[in-house]
């Protein structure tokens, strides 16, 4: 397949290219799109084959659902049922935005599109383009992260055209995502509020609106269970290095990853750092990457997927990250960051 590639003004898309788009996704094919968090492949929600060939194109698994991507809240009604009122509490408070909420699926909603499960989970992007194309193409797209299975996600159009190039209809180029980081999902279809994956929408943003809300404890300890998130079972977000986290006092850290870029080197292996602008004189590796100020989490995240997809085109093998705050937005950086290694951990 041929993969047509066109610039959309991320501001105010261009009413042409957005139609055009619009008509790949009528037609049951698959557009790749920006949002505020990270590029979506698409497809119409309500066509259970647009879903199947997401999965096809993705090299997903069948049983891990798709977001349903939507442009106005009366949408919400036709894709889910049994709506609780907290879902309107959280739509008023963060909607368009970087939050995705699962409930009850709607009997119209096709399994293909939940991968066979009686839920849904529904978002409604702030971008301008991603708006625009859910209007244009009947509103509801069902759309996972542009990338390919167990790649980082992609934040521009470029990382989509290297894993989906010859797999799908269109890509529109909309430059990079703001925030970088995939939305948090909550789940709101089984009694008490449960974050299944952080993102940029904290945990206490959450609980100013709802009172309580819970973490899953799979996030950040993989023995305590199955993750409920499907896609958060798979190792995700992994760099083709071998990857550690080195987390305690910064010096301390700091000659620790020098020792143990000093052992690779010995070996004739090829090394990267993650590190901050506080950090980034200390070491000496094929690449040393800032990732920012310790202080700005949202910058970090901003960088994380494209520092990781940087590793893997420049043939690194060992990769030694500092470790983040898991304060606040804090945690959603980490959790990306834990699972790219594998949850390899080394306290210093
Ligand atoms: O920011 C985002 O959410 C991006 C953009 C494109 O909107 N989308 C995204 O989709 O990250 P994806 O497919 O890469 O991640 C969706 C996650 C997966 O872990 C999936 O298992 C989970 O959401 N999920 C979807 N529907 C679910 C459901 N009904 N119950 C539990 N988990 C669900
Ligand atoms: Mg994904």
């Amino acid at each position: 397949m041929n993969t047509g590639y066109l610039k959309v003004d991320p501001e105010k898309p261009e009413e042409n290219i957005i139609e055009e788009a619009a008509e790949v996704i009528r037609a049951g094919g698959l557009v790749a799109f920006p949002t505020e968090t990270v590029y979506g492949l698409g497809g119409d929600a309500f066509m259970a084959e647009s879903s199947k060939k997401i999965y096809a194109a993705k090299g997903r698994p069948s049983d891990n659902p798709l977001i349903v991507h939507i442009a106005d809240i009366e949408a919400a009604e036709k894709a889910g049922s049994d709506i609780p009122g907290e879902f309107y509490l959280l739509s008023d408070a963060f909607w368009p935005g970087p939050l995705t909420m699962i409930v009850k699926r709607n009997p119209d909603m096709p399994l293909e599109t939940t991968g066979g499960l009686d839920t849904v989970a529904m978002r409604m992007p702030s971008h301008p383009v991603a708006e625009a194309l859910i209007r244009a193409s009947g509103g509801f797209i069902a759309a996972p992260s542009a990338n390919a299975s167990g790649r980082p996600s992609p934040t521009t159009a470029k990382h989509v055209k290297d894993d989906l190039d010859g797999r799908i209809d269109l890509i529109l180029d909309g430059g990079s995502c703001s925030i970088g980081l995939e939305s948090t999902i909550v789940d709101l279809s089984c009694g008490k509020p449960q974050i299944l994956r952080p993102g940029f929408i904290t945990k206490e943003m959450l609980e100013d609106v709802l009172g309580g809300v819970d973490l899953d404890p799979t996030l950040f300890k993989p023995s305590a269970g199955r993750p409920k998130a499907p896609g958060m079972r798979y190792r995700h977000y992994a760099p083709q290095g071998e990857m550690h986290i080195y987390i305690g006092e910064q010096q301390a850290v700091s000659s620790r990853i020098n020792a143990e870029l000093d052992k690779a080197k010995a070996y004739g292996r090829r090394c990267g750092v993650i590190c901050t602008e506080e950090t980034k004189d200390k070491y000496a590796a094929d690449m040393v990457v800032s990732v920012g100020s310790r202080e700005d989490v949202k910058g970090a995240a901003a960088e994380i997927y494209s520092v990781l997809r940087e590793f893997d085109d420049r043939g690194i093998e060992v990769i030694c990250s500092e470790a983040f705050s898991e304060e606040g937005y804090g945690l959603a950086l980490m959790n990306r960051l834990y699972k790219a290694c594998g949850y390899q951990v080394v306290r210093v």
